[in-house]
């Protein structure tokens, strides 16, 4: 599937984001800057601010636009905390096809880099009240991200927690993914509702758009993350199985074959080897669990999608351009490879 509309934004939009993030994280000490940078300067696929600039233009047309830019690198710079933090917390060694900033900078230097970047997304958020966004939405803003932000640490804490359950089920699991990453995406698509100074209710529209497309999203990075060629998505594969992640996978494999279940657990313990882990791999695709989770991204997406409609139908889309981006965000994230 091609996905023009979206790789035609991404060439305009992400050397610009790229540009601000650059003169945004530049200070002393030079060595934390530099880790700071680190992850940002290995790329990435920049969805999130994208997000946040299609929702703007496509509810509020290219005025929203300068509003939406600030919120849109506080969206990204807070995503690159939430990785650096992660990598440390999943004990991994690559990202971007590159080392992670831990294995390069050290763990308590990546921890403090994180810490910078966290702080810095704030102070971009709440930047958008220089170029016109007022008082009132820059709060509203700030509080929709402060939200998101205490979401995505919950949501990493029963990630952490899980690995160390075998009683986790479906819904713990769709809980848990919400909060470390479809809240992040929900919260990108109110902020482009916000920067477009839309009503209420259309904020909350786009931000059930923007969750559901999360939850596309993470189920499919658990399947890339186990079925995934690690040449495209720039992440090893099998670090959840190492870990005990309890992906959508692992719990619908587990509930249907003991015997698998206990091979899984004896992983978890750090016995095993590549081979094995590439025999559980293959165990789990048996039990029908990677069919079961590429149809419930594709059904995610679908209801996504189903959202933009819904509010076309209403007459509130005014970029029709804009609206192709969601549509192919929606559709990219349930089927993605990288
Ligand atoms: C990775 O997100 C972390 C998850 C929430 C699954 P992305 O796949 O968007 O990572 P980058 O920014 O493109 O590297
Ligand atoms: C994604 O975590 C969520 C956050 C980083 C907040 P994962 O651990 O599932 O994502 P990857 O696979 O390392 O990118
Ligand atoms: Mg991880
Ligand atoms: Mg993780």
């Amino acid at each position: 599937m091609e996905f023009r509309a979206l790789d035609e934004f991404s060439k305009k939009y992400i050397p610009l984001l790229d540009s601000y993030m650059r003169d945004l994280l530049r200070g002393s000490p030079e060595e934390l800057y530099s880790a700071a940078m680190h992850l940002i300067k290995a790329g990435g696929k920049r969805l999130r601010p994208l997000m946040v600039i299609a929702t703007a233009r496509a509810l509020g047309g290219p005025d929203a636009e300068a509003r939406a830019l600030s919120l849109a690198i506080g969206i990204e710079i807070f995503h690159n905390f939430t990785l650096v933090h992660d990598d440390i917390m999943d004990n991994d060694d690559y990202r971007r096809g590159m080392p992670t900033v831990h294995k390069v900078y050290g763990i308590p230097l990546a921890i403090t880099a994180g810490d910078l970047m966290f702080s810095m997304a704030f102070l971009s958020v709440i930047r958008a009240v220089e170029v016109g966004l007022g008082h009132e939405l820059t709060v509203k803003a700030a509080r929709t991200f402060a939200d998101a932000s205490r979401k995505v640490a919950e949501g990493q804490g029963y990630d952490i927690l899980f690995e160390k359950l075998w009683d986790v089920d479906e819904n713990d699991y769709l809980k848990m993914i919400y909060l470390k990453t479809a809240a992040l995406m929900e919260a990108s698509a109110s902020l482009g509702a916000i920067a477009a100074k839309a009503r209420d209710e259309v904020v909350e529209a786009m931000g059930e758009y923007g969750r559901l497309v999360g939850l596309a999203f993470q189920i499919r990075d658990d399947i890339i993350g186990l079925y995934g060629d690690p040449a495209k998505t720039g992440k090893p594969v099998y670090s959840d199985l190492r870990r005990g992640k309890k992906t959508l996978l692992v719990i619908y494999a587990a509930a249907r074959d003991q015997d698998l279940r206990r091979k899984l657990e004896s992983i978890f313990t750090g016995k095993l080897t590549e081979e094995s882990l590439r025999e559980a791999a293959e165990g789990i695709k048996a039990t029908g669990a990677l069919s079961y989770a590429e149809g419930l991204a594709q059904s995610y997406s679908q209801m996504a999608i189903e959202r933009l409609e819904r509010l076309r139908s209403s007459g509130l889309i005014v970029d029709e351009e804009a609206y192709s981006v969601l549509r192919e965000l929606a559709l990219f994230s349930a089927q993605r490879d990288k």
